[in-house]
């Protein structure tokens, strides 16, 4: 019953054999002998028999060992034994007097020796010779029980050469716990070791300071930049926690960040558009740019960090932008004081093309009294000569007072009457006058915006503008080339009106632009000067664009010009778009008309135009009365004129201006029509030249005809 049932039939037979020759022995040798227990489970069993001779005959005793543990702990071993047969690693072990007692393939493949060589022998051939004593220090240390791990050592090959290992030694003790020998696992590093050199060498390599930092936030690696910047040596920087290298506001983060980028530590620059900042030693610190990458090692994640100093590039960028900004200040300088220039010419070309204009009208107006006697005395052509001289007179008036007129223009006092227009209008209608003027080597090119928005400008001085460019381009293109004359509408937002010293709005774009000379640098700043020119003596008056800018700055625009020597030349005017419906056409100039007797009140403070204002109404059939200031003006009004018809007066006066006499005179004599006189508008335009509604001017210098046709037009229409 105590036998298992497989073999239970077979054992009396067994139990006969013993009975037979009853010597004590172990049962069954060759065979394994098993138990049954009495829940018919089984167990290994060791089983030796002895025979007593009693009374009662042979009596067998079986002394039954269970050796499940025996056989559990000799299977752990042959397993043991298996793994170590077949492991990488060189398995050796040997008596505390390093006498090898065991060799696996392992060994036998780092060392060259096979096993039946090496058992028995000393480990000694293993060990090069200057390693022999540290060798020997370890061994000590394991035989007191210690165990030593990752020892970095040499050996020696069966062929002579050396292999780098790393150790682990531990000690192996019997049954009693006395060490009795040392196993060694030696492990083949040269590759590994090759490879971290290879890591080093290219740590050292790299131009920018490298931290290798592990998992816990250990300095694992440092290369020699890292120590330069931080100004640590490498032993002060292994093993420390990277936070040292952290300034102390932002230390208490770091380990945060860290963690957050193990859990996700794809390669990237850290601390995108944030200002990243490097601690030295000292304590002082340092603008950093780090990138991150990370890599995966035996021992865990080592996260590398690249580390550069930026502090040269934080410099540059702002010496950079401290130079942009310092060129920017310059250049509105520049500007500004190009327009305050501009500004003070123009009053100075105003004031004197004011007393200028007065001493045409006087010699133009009496060239024409001249002429006229000379006519009437003289009718069959004897004073011919006479007259011709008389109008050459009267035509050098006129060009001078073109030229004054061109002033006034410049210095935006010239009178003007803007109207809501279209400028692709203006283009178009003097489009034939440019093809002439420029010429047949000159193309000239239109490129018109189909929506172009209305502008308030006087069309005459758009015209004028165009004519002016023009001919500019033509001159600056003696061997031929194009014109562009483009049109658009813009956008002025509030960085563009800061440099144009303009509003923010609409604007209408008028670019002309040629394929001409182009103006050199030091001239460019000096074209819209009133009387700079370039051109030889004669041919030139420099008044041109002294004109163009004194016409777009007066209707609220603004030019600027571009120019590239040996390219050409782009002249840009803006002006404003205006929100105001379009007018109906001017109505066309009424005709001259004498006078019927009425009563004219002339107040001038010039002499010489003073009489020859009285003397074209005297000889037209008016009432003239002159006087040469407001004051005296007022006084014949109050002692003998009880009526008049018209006041016409000079604007600038001293003592009284013009407008403040005619502000008495109405109430005096509310009925009369008031005209001023002036080729100079200061104190008498709004801020855009425009007349207030219900004042009159006549432009000086002024002919006869164009006097009589102002009065007439004045006394005719209802106020
Ligand atoms: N399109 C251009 N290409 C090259 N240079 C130019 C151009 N426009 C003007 N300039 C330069 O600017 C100077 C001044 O021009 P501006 O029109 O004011 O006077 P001007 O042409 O010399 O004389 P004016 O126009 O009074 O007859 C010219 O003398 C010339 O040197
Ligand atoms: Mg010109």
């Amino acid at each position: 019953m105590l036998v298992p049932d497989g073999v239970r039939d077979v054992h009396p037979g067994h139990r006969a054999e013993y009975v037979a020759d009853p010597r004590p022995r172990p049962m069954g040798a060759g065979t394994e002998l098993a138990g049954r227990r009495r829940d018919g489970t089984t167990f290994p069993a060791e089983i030796s028999l002895s025979a007593i001779d009693t009374d009662q005959g042979i009596l067998v005793s079986a002394a039954v060992r269970d050796v499940t543990a025996r056989r559990l702990a000799a299977e752990t071993a042959a397993q043991l034994a298996s793994i170590i047969q077949s492991s990488h690693d060189a398995v050796i072990g040997k008596t505390l007097d390093q006498v090898i007692t065991s060799w696996n393939p392992g060994a036998e493949r780092l060392y060259g020796y096979p096993a039946a060589e090496m058992l028995g022998r000393h480990i000694e051939v293993l060990i090069p010779v200057p390693d022999r004593e540290r060798e020997a220090e370890v061994l000590t240390a394991v035989a007191r029980g210690e165990r030593v791990e990752q020892y970095q050592t040499r050996r020696l090959r069966k062929d002579g050469t050396t292999v780098d290992v790393s150790l682990t030694l531990s000690p192996i003790a019997d049954r009693a716990g006395t060490i009795v020998g040392v196993a060694t696992v030696a492990r083949d590093v040269t590759e590994r070791q090759r490879a971290e050199a290879r890591f080093r060498g290219l740590l050292e390599a790299a131009p920018d300071a490298m931290v290798c930092v592990d998992s816990c936030g250990k300095i694992a690696l440092v290369n020699a930049q890292a120590e330069r910047l931080f100004g640590y040596h490498r032993d002060g920087l292994v093993g420390q926690q990277v936070e040292i290298l952290v300034p102390d506001g932002v230390r208490d983060a770091h380990p945060g960040h860290r963690a957050g980028y193990v859990a996700d530590p794809r390669p990237r620059p850290m601390g995108a558009d944030i200002q990243l900042t490097g601690r030295r030693r000292d304590g002082t610190t340092f603008p950093a740019e780090v990138s991150l990458s990370a890599i995966d090692t035996d021992d865990g994640i080592l996260v590398t960090a690249v580390v550069r100093d930026v502090t040269e590039r934080m410099e540059i960028l702002a010496e950079r932008e401290r130079l942009r900004t310092q060129a920017e200040r310059d250049r509105l300088e520049r500007q500004l004081h190009q327009s305050r220039r501009l500004e003070s010419l123009g009053q100075l070309a105003g004031g004197v093309a004011h007393d200028f204009n007065n001493l045409l009208g006087v010699i133009s107006n009496y060239a024409s009294f001249v002429g006229d006697e000379v006519a009437k005395e003289a009718p069959d052509g004897r004073w011919q000569a006479v007259r011709d001289d008389i109008k050459q007179i009267q035509q050098a008036a006129e060009r001078a007072a073109g030229l004054t007129h061109q002033l006034l223009a410049f210095a935006r006092q010239e009178v003007i009457q803007p109207r809501v227009l279209n400028i692709n209008d203006v283009v178009e209608s003097v489009e034939q006058l440019l093809v002439r003027t420029l010429g047949e080597h000159v193309e000239l090119i239109t490129d018109l915006a189909g929506d172009l928005l209305p502008v308030l400008a006087d069309p005459g001085q758009i015209e004028q503008v165009l004519v002016n460019l023009a001919v500019n381009a033509r001159d600056a293109m003696p061997g031929g080339g194009k014109l562009t004359i483009q049109t658009a509408n813009t956008d002025i937002d509030e960085a563009a009106a800061a440099q144009a010293e303009l509003t923010v709005g609409r604007y209408v774009a008028l670019k002309v632009s040629d394929t001409g000379t182009g103006i050199p640098k030091d001239v460019v700043d000096r074209v819209f000067d009133p009387f700079f020119t370039t051109k030889p003596k004669g041919e030139g008056s420099g008044l041109g664009l002294a004109t163009v800018y004194g016409i777009i700055t007066q209707a609220g625009g603004h030019v600027r010009i571009y120019s590239e020597p040996g390219m050409g030349t782009i002249l840009t005017a803006l002006l404003p778009v205006t929100g105001k419906a379009p007018d109906a056409k001017a109505p066309p100039p009424a005709q001259p008309r004498r006078g019927h007797g009425e009563t004219v009140l002339v107040v001038e403070d010039e002499a010489a135009m003073r009489e020859v204002t009285r003397r074209i109404l005297a000889r037209n059939g008016y009432h003239v009365v002159a006087t040469p200031s407001g004051r005296e003006a007022l006084s014949a009004l109050s002692r003998h004129l009880d009526h008049i018809d018209v006041l016409l007066t000079d604007v600038v006066m001293p003592h009284m201006q013009g407008r403040e006499l005619a502000d008495k005179v109405r109430i005096l004599q509310p009925a009369a029509r008031v005209v001023f006189m002036s080729g100079y508008t200061q104190g008498l335009l709004g801020a855009q030249g425009v007349l207030a509604p219900g004042v009159h001017l006549i432009e000086k210098p002024f002919s006869e005809t164009i006097l009589l046709a102002k009065l007439h037009e004045i006394l005719t229409t209802q106020s």
